[in-house]
């Protein structure tokens, strides 16, 4: 298996919406995927081995505040680095919009994800209780922080 970050396309958009449908009780549509491919302050990623999108991963930033919206694998994918590849490619993203942080909201209970997050340096930061619906559930917050030298002159 070669897996290649790149950013997401047009015709990833359905594969990336069965990968939703397949991970989340909330997916995002595919009218909703292609919005957010053609808004500027979104980056969709996705890890493809040739043509087959084996994971995604999104992000908004807004000034120097990076927002993760998403990050899936396939099942049959899983355990083998995609994710954390595609959270390196979203390092390289910070770096180059200047991103004083990033963060995002996870299940409490998706210790898969909060131990992914962990190990690539992302931090608990709050708790937002009852967010989620089916089920319903807390949502930790993380936030990973980037130290940069600023030119204040
Ligand atoms: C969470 C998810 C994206 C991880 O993807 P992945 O490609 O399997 O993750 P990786 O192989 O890159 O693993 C990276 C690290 O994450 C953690 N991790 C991943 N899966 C884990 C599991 N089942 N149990 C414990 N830790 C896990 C480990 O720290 C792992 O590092 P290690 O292999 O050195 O121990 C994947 O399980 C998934 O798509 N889950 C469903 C969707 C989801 O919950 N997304 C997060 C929403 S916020």
């Amino acid at each position: 298996m070669t897996i290649r970050i790149s950013p997401a396309e047009k015709v990833d958009i359905s594969q990336i919406a069965a990968l939703e449908q397949a991970c989340f009780s909330l997916p995002h549509t595919k009218e909703q995927l292609l919005s957010e491919l053609e808004n500027d302050v979104y980056d969709l990623l996705v890890a493809k081995d040739g043509e087959s999108v084996l994971g995604y991963a999104g992000l908004s930033h807004v000034l120097d505040e990076g927002y993760i919206s998403n990050v899936a694998v396939a099942e049959h994918a899983r355990r083998k680095g995609i994710a954390d590849a595609l959270l390196e490619a979203l390092d390289a993203l910070s770096e180059k919009y200047g991103l004083a942080f990033i963060s995002l909201e996870v299940r409490e209970s998706n210790e898969p994800a909060v131990r992914l997050y962990e190990k690539n340096g992302y931090r608990k930061t709050g708790l937002i209780p009852n967010y989620y619906t089916l089920p319903k559930e807390s949502a930790l917050v993380m936030t990973k922080t980037y130290h940069r030298e600023r030119n204040l002159s």
